[in-house]
């Protein structure tokens, strides 16, 4: 039986691990949304398994002709709060009208349903769209993965500096970390994505390791030391993000890292 698998922001990098994961299913077709179908790569403007439908995150008349015909879709959206919650919510909507059954959120983060929702958390948006889907008749399908290992190691989180090959870190070094490869998340996505019955919560990890873990790896793997430095304690962190939000809540990139 064929599968469609609609996803909402495929020129990303998140989407595009996707692809490749969901091209490995002979029996799946896939219809792409996005903003702007210059930049996508030839892998997925040239295949004959994927529809491209163009349309903005705020389009409902786009996004409806996007989701139609799809057993299931996939939100990879990656933005502000604005783009995270609204374009989930049209999406959502666009779903339920054309009796899509079930939608991947935009998601691939912490678990978040252990944070209180009056804790500072840079991905509100994945909590509002959760109880919005709630509301639906589609249902839900949420991905908890950890860190993606990718980031851990860009400049976003600035743990890893390249020049001296040094982790800044706060805590003991001794704290446990959920983390999982881009690939790894997409191929369960991908086995999410065609399992009909999955509904709800998933909670995923490639593997669980601590900086000073990390740390040892690294020098097994490349024969070279890295070099650790303690920024402060968890409680000095959780001072430091607080007087940062403070200060200037709009600006995500201040607080939102650390
Ligand atoms: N847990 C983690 O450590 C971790 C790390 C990375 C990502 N993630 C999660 O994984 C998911 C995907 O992230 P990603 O890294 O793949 O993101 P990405 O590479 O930045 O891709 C973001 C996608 O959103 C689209 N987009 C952004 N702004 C838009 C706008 N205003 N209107 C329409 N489309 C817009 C982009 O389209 P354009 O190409 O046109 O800009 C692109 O398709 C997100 O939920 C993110 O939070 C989690
Ligand atoms: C590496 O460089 C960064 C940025 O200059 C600095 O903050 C950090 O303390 C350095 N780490 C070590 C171990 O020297």
């Amino acid at each position: 039986m064929q599968t469609t698998v609609g996803i909402a922001g495929i020129s990303g990098k998140l989407a595009q691990c996707l692809v490749k994961e969901l091209l490995k299913y002979p029996e799946i077709v896939i219809r792409g949304y996005c903003r702007s179908l210059q930049k996508l790569p030839p892998s997925i403007s040239q295949s004959k398994r994927i529809v491209l439908i163009k349309g903005g995150y705020d389009d409902r008349e786009n996004a409806r002709k996007f989701v139609q015909g799809s057993d299931v879709v996939v939100c990879c959206y990656y933005g502000g709060p604005e783009l995270m919650t609204h374009g989930q919510e049209i999406l959502i909507d666009a779903c339920e009208d054309a009796g899509v059954n079930r939608y991947i959120a935009s998601d691939f983060a912490v678990d978040y349903t252990k944070i209180p929702r009056d804790a500072i958390f840079p991905k509100k948006s994945a909590q509002i769209v959760m109880e919005y889907l709630t509301t639906k008749k589609v249902s839900g399908v949420h991905i908890l993965t950890g860190g993606l290992m990718e980031t851990f190691w860009s400049d976003f989180f600035g743990l890893y500096n390249s020049d001296n090959r040094s982790i800044s870190f706060w805590g003991t070094g001794d704290e446990q970390w959920d983390l999982t490869t881009c690939t790894t998340a997409a191929a369960y996505t991908a086995a999410l994505a065609l399992d009909r019955n999955a509904k709800g919560v998933f909670r995923f990890r490639g593997d669980r390791k601590s900086i000073k873990d990390i740390k040892g790896i690294f020098e097994t793997v490349y024969g070279i030391p890295l070099h650790l430095k303690q920024k402060g304690s968890i409680d000095e962190l959780y001072q430091t993000v607080e007087e940062s939000f403070n200060m200037n809540p709009e600006d995500i990139s201040s607080w939102a890292p650390m």
